[in-house]
C-alpha cells in the first residue's frame, strides 16, 4: 500500500485520526495535507486521550516521520503549544516535519475569523473561529506568510505589513489589539521560528523519497468530503479542500502516487456548525447518539448535531474520492437502537426522487431523507475483534452499507480504543 489517502466522508469527525494512527504501523511516512488547527483529531490508547490539532495522528509510533504538509495552514503558536504538550507525555516528536511553504495564520486572521462571523449574525457558518478562511483567503491573494518567512526576520516583516495594509479598513476597530503591533508580531513570529526551525524541512520531497523506495506514505485528511470548499454544502464548508484530489496539491505528489483511498464515516452522521443536514435528529435518538457517542467538538466543545447515516451523502463521498475501502467507526453506538434507519434517498420539497445528492444548494436545504429500517442490536460490541463476534444485525448493517456504496468495508470501530477495532475480509 504504497500510497494511501485517508479522508473524512461525512461533515468531519468520523475518528480519522484513530484509523490514522492505527494504518501508521505499517507507514513509512504520514503527511496532513490541507486544513489546519480547525481539525481535532482524538486517539485513545490504553486509556490515555490524545488530541491533535495540527500534528499529524502517526506521532504516537516513535521515530515515525509525521509531516506537515505545504497545503496546511499553521498557527505556530497552537503547534509548539502540541509539541510541548507532547514532550510532556513522553511522546518522541523528533520525527515531525512541517513544510517550508506551508500558510502561517497569523493574530490578524483569528480577529477576522470571528469579526467575519460576528457581521454574518443569523447567516453565520459556525466556524471554529481559528483563522483558517481568512488564512487561505490571503494565500490565494498571494499576501500570505510562509513558515519559511519566519527564518527571515526583514522579509517576515515586510511581508506582514503588505498583508495588514490592505485590511486596515477592516481592522480598524482592533487597532488597539496589542496582537496587532507590528513590531511585536515580528519579533513574536521570529521567536516561533527559531523554535520550530530544527523540524522545517520540504515535506515533499519526504514523500518522494519513501514512494521511491517503495515505502508507504499515508495522507491524512482532515475536515471531510461535505466540508469540501468546492464540493461540500458551500457556503457551510471550510476554506480547503478536504476530498483525496487535494492530497497531491496539499502533499507535492502525482495522482499516481495514490494506490488506494479510505473513507472514514461514522455509522451514523454528525455535523457541527450551520448548514443542511437531511437525516438530523432532534428527538431522543438524537440524544442517544450524542450522550452514547459522546459527541460533543474535539476543537471548540460544541454539541454536535446527530442524525442517521445519510448513504446518498456516502455514495455521493465515495464517488468524488473514488474510495476503494471505508472505515465505519462508532458502530457501538447504535446499541440499543431498534430498529436502525438508513437514509437511501432524499425527497425534494417539491415532492421529486432524489437518489444522488443534489448539486443546487436551494434543493439541497429543503430535501427531506427518506428511509430503510434495518434490524438493530442490543448486545455491547466494544468486546468484539473478529467479524464472527459481532451480532448479526450489526454484520447485516455492514453488508448493506457495502451493498449500497460498492466500497467495501474494511475495519469497523467497536469503540474509541485504539484495540476497538475489527478488521474484515
Ligand atoms: P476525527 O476528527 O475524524 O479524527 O474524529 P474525532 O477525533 O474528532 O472524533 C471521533 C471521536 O470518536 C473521538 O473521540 C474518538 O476517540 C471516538 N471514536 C473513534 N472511533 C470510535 C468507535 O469506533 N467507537 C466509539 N465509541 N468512539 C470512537
Ligand atoms: P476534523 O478534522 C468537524 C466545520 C466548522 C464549520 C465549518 C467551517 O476534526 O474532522 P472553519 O473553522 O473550518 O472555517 O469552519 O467547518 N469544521 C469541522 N467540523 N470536524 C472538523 O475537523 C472541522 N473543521 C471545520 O464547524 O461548520
Ligand atoms: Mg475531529
Amino acid at each position: 500500500m504504497p500510497g494511501v489517502v485517508i479522508v473524512g466522508a461525512q461533515w468531519g469527525d468520523e475518528g480519522k485520526g484513530k484509523v490514522v494512527d492505527q494504518l501508521a504501523e505499517r507507514a513509512d511516512v504520514v503527511i496532513r495535507f490541507q486544513g489546519g488547527n480547525n481539525a481535532g483529531h482524538t486517539i485513545v490508547r490504553d486509556g490515555q486521550e490524545f488530541k491533535f490539532h495540527l500534528i499529524p495522528s502517526g506521532i504516537l509510533h516513535p521515530g515515525k516521520t509525521c509531516a506537515i504538509g505545504n497545503g496546511v495552514v499553521v498557527d505556530p503558536k497552537v503547534l509548539i503549544g502540541e509539541l510541548d504538550a507532547l514532550r510532556r507525555q513522553r511522546i518522541d516528536v523528533s520525527g515531525l516535519r512541517i513544510s517550508a511553504n506551508a500558510h502561517l495564520i497569523m493574530p490578524y486572521h483569528v480577529i477576522l475569523d470571528t469579526a467575519g462571523e460576528a457581521k454574518l449574525g443569523k447567516y453565520e457558518i459556525g466556524t471554529t473561529k481559528r483563522g483558517i478562511g481568512p488564512c487561505y483567503t490571503d494565500k490565494a491573494a498571494r499576501l500570505g506568510i510562509r513558515v519559511q518567512d519566519m527564518l527571515d526576520p526583514k522579509i517576515l516583516r515586510t511581508k506582514i505589513f503588505a498583508a495588514m495594509e490592505p485590511k486596515k479598513q477592516l481592522l480598524r476597530p482592533f487597532e488597539r489589539d496589542p496582537r496587532l503591533d507590528l513590531h511585536a508580531m515580528t519579533e513574536e513570529y521570529q521567536r516561533y521560528g527559531h523554535r520550530l526551525e530544527p523540524h522545517i524541512a520540504d515535506t515533499a520531497k519526504i514523500c518522494w523519497d519513501a514512494l521511491d523506495a517503495g515505502g508507504t506514505v499515508l495522507f491524512e485528511g482532515a475536515q471531510a468530503t461535505l466540508l469540501d470548499l468546492d464540493h461540500g454544502t458551500y457556503p457551510f464548508v471550510t476554506s480547503s479542500n478536504p476530498v483525496a484530489g487535494s492530497a497531491c496539491v496539499g502533499a507535492g505528489v502525482g495522482p499516481t502516487d495514490i494506490d488506494e483511498v479510505w473513507g472514514v464515516c461514522k455509522a451514523y452522521t454528525t455535523r457541527v456548525g450551520a448548514g443542511p443536514f437531511p437525516t438530523e435528529l432532534d428527538d431522543e435518538i438524537g440524544a442517544h447518539l450524542r450522550d452514547r457517542g459522546h459527541e460533543f467538538g474535539t476543537t471548540t466543545g460544541r454539541e454536535r448535531r446527530c442524525g442517521w447515516l445519510d448513504l446518498v451523502g456516502l455514495r455521493y463521498a465515495a464517488r468524488l474520492n473514488r474510495l476503494s475501502a471505508l472505515a465505519i467507526t462508532k458502530l457501538d453506538v447504535l446499541a440499543g437502537l431498534d430498529p436502525i434507519r438508513v437514509a437511501i434517498r432524499y425527497r425534494s420539497s417539491e415532492g421529486a426522487v432524489l437518489d444522488r445528492f443534489p448539486y443546487h444548494q436551494t434543493v439541497l436545504h429543503g430535501a427531506r431523507a427518506e428511509y430503510v429500517e434495518l434490524p438493530g442490536f442490543s448486545e455491547d460490541i466494544g468486546e468484539c475483534r473478529t467479524e464472527d463476534d459481532l451480532p448479526q444485525p450489526a454484520r447485516e448493517y455492514l453488508a448493506f452499507i457495502e451493498r449500497e456504496t460498492g466500497v467495501p468495508v474494511k475495519l469497523v470501530g467497536v469503540g474509541p480504543g485504539r484495540e476497538q477495532m475489527v478488521a474484515l475480509g
